[in-house]
């Protein structure tokens, strides 16, 4: 056990990095969950830590594009016009990994998940270390992912030395995932770059690979980022009418349910959907943590970031809807 400390300090992170101890680091999207990405132990300890399935992979975060060449085995073009629009950047390239990087990260895949994080502390302590960080969301496997260091140690209090302090994260999703083929580019989760930012940059080619059953991103599972009250995406007064006495809270886009339920999260209500993006998992923790009997959440509008938030939402409704 350990005492979770939350500061700025830099140094100290890199110095439990060292060690081969995990620290919480801010990043744009969520915190992840760091260790040394080339160290087995440390990556064992990501694993214990999270409770996260060894068939899962993490994502290898470096501070630079020189560092792609390192760990992956070559860089389709795709993917170099891919980096220089979005990285730093919520974006993550499955690429051929190089033979340096660890079978335990990769979870035996032949390819790594490799992302340039957009956060200045991170970036500073990656630029201090000697090492990339392997780094999942910094949340217990399944719950919800975490946007402040307060929901680190909310759920790893005790298990990790130190959480890096980076403010509430901007994006609010994780990254969006692509791979490449054959000229194309494959979206295995959608994140905070929405697919329409990928098209803008790469024209037509694009096609999704978000399989629930056998999926390639072995984290799109159906049942994820789920909160431990049921939540529900319905029609709002449909279900007020039929759920009589009991405590309700609302997520919704832009309108306030206020007054035919207990409690109503309005994510954005001039309609934006990165505001929205933004404040989706902090205001499902808050509900999560009122005792309600049931969480109703609106279907967003399918455009923009508005997929990634649908998708969110869906596999925390998974056991419920
Ligand atoms: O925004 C993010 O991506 C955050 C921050 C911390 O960087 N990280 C994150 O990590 O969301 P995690 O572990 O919660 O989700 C990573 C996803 C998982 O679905 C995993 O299956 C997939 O990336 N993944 C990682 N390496 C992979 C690989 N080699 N092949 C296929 N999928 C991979
Ligand atoms: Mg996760």
């Amino acid at each position: 056990m350990f005492i979770t400390d939350i500061g700025t300090d830099i140094a100290k992170a890199k110095a439990f990095l060292e060690q081969g101890e995990l620290v919480g680091i801010p990043t744009e999207t969520v915190y992840g969950l760091a260790g040394n990405g080339l160290n087995p132990a440390a990556l064992s300890k990501i694993y214990s830590v999270k409770n996260r399935p060894q068939f899962n992979p993490l994502i290898l975060h470096v501070g630079n594009k020189s560092q792609f060449s390192r760990w992956a085995l070559s860089l389709p073009e795709r993917c170099t016009q891919l980096m220089d629009a979005f990285s730093p950047g919520p974006i993550t390239f499955l690429l051929e990994k190089s033979k340096d990087v660890p079978d335990l990260l990769t979870a035996g895949s032949k390819r790594v998940a490799l992302r340039i994080p957009d956060h200045p502390l991170t970036l500073e302590l990656l630029s201090a270390l000697n090492f990339p960080l392997a780094a999942p969301s910094a949340n217990p496997s399944g719950y919800v992912s975490p946007v402040s260091a307060l929901h680190v140690k909310q759920g790893l209090n005790g298990q990790i030395p130190y959480i890096l302090d980076g403010g509430d994260c901007k994006v609010g999703l994780e990254s969006t995932i692509v791979s490449f083929e054959d000229g194309a580019v494959i979206v295995h989760r959608l994140g905070g770059i929405s697919e329409q930012q990928i098209r803008d940059v790469v024209g037509e080619e694009i096609r999704f690979s978000l399989s629930h059953a056998h999926p390639e991103a072995p984290g799109q599972l159906k049942s994820h980022y789920a909160t431990a009250t049921p939540l529900i995406i319905k029609d709002v007064h449909q279900v007020v009418t039929s759920s009589k006495g009991e405590r309700i809270g609302v997520i919704s886009f832009q309108k306030d349910y206020g007054k035919l339920v207990e409690v109503c999260k309005v994510l954005s209500p001039s309609g934006d959907l990165s505001e929205a993006a933004a404040r989706l998992f902090s205001a499902m923790r808050e509900l999560d943590a009122m005792g309600l009997d049931k969480i109703i959440a609106e279907q967003f509008p399918e455009e923009g970031l508005g997929r990634a938030i649908n998708d969110r939402l869906q596999r925390a409704a998974f056991r419920n809807n």
